[in-house]
């Protein structure tokens, strides 16, 4: 498998972008900047809205308990895997979506350049939160809107200021650290409702559509990256997957610090190899 910090060769790097936005294109139809809204992600949400699909039986996870942790940075002990894994999916796109809000209120339409993958990536995010409020509803929790924790909001306002040749090794590593995360829960909620298939089905095709972005996203920092840069991404990954598990530590009970870390180094990113073709 390749490494992830291996830079692009010429002939990958070249007509990168351009795949790439066609291929963002193709997946989320035609980008509405002033409503903030893609075409077809708007189709997808109003076909699940339509079609309901919740875990049946009795509630698995207390809405009481779930929104009193929701609201805490560390998790009250003694919570089972069922809450911790809800709450892990409630909370991981925090500090994504603080950052993207963050740069849109900051920049206004300039957050989203025309012809450019960028304009997508944000969108993208936008509607990360909202997938995750499906997951959660799936098993029949409502989730509230919070903010990352203070800490994180002012490095992500920092980051959001430094220039794209540095800024771009943190986002690199934090979209590769939102792949594992979210790799992560999904594997987990296999194990979790296993006995209730069509929920299931419905909470894996929701990560899919995030999974399927963030490699993306993953991909597009990448390809912005020379060796040095990759290899200064490197040294950085270890710190910043720390302060991001820390921001969520029902991470830390369900798997394990070093879990989240193998991940990461195990990371394929193959679902989009077209993007790698040299154009002919
Ligand atoms: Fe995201
Ligand atoms: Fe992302």
């Amino acid at each position: 498998m390749r490494d992830v910090f291996e830079p692009l060769t010429r002939d990958e790097r070249r007509g990168f972008r351009e795949r790439y936005l066609a291929e963002l294109r193709g997946r989320d139809g035609e980008a509405d900047v002033k409503a903030r809204k893609l075409a077809l992600r708007e189709e997808l949400f109003r076909e699940i809205q339509a079609t309901p699909i919740r875990l049946s039986g009795p509630p698995v996870v207390d809405q009481a308990v779930f929104s009193r942790n929701e609201r805490l940075r560390d998790p009250e002990p003694g919570l089972d895997e069922r809450t911790l894994w809800a709450l892990a999916v409630a909370k991981t796109n925090r500090s994504e979506r603080f950052g993207v809000e963050y740069a849109m209120a900051r920049k206004g339409d300039r957050a989203f350049p025309p012809d450019d993958p960028r304009t997508y990536i944000n969108l993208e995010e936008v509607y990360h939160t909202r997938i995750l409020r499906d997951v959660v509803e799936t098993i029949g929790l409502e989730m509230h809107m919070q903010p990352p924790h203070r800490i994180t909001r002012w490095a992500i306002q920092i980051m959001a200021r430094l220039p794209h040749a540095i800024s771009y090794m943190l986002i690199f590593d934090g979209e590769l650290a939102g792949v594992a995360m979210f790799r992560l829960l999904c594997g987990k909620a296999r194990e979790l409702f296993a006995d209730q298939p069509e929920p299931l089905r419905r909470i894996e095709s929701l990560f899919q559509q995030i999974l399927t972005d963030e490699i993306g996203h993953v991909r597009y920092a990448h390809s912005t990256l020379g060796r040095v840069r990759l290899a200064i991404a490197r040294l950085m990954l270890r710190p910043l997957v720390r302060s991001l598990i820390s921001d969520v530590p029902e991470f830390e009970r369900l798997f394990g610090r070093a879990r989240v870390m193998e991940e990461i180094w195990r990371a394929d990113l193959s679902p989009l190899p077209r993007l790698l073709a040299a154009t002919p």
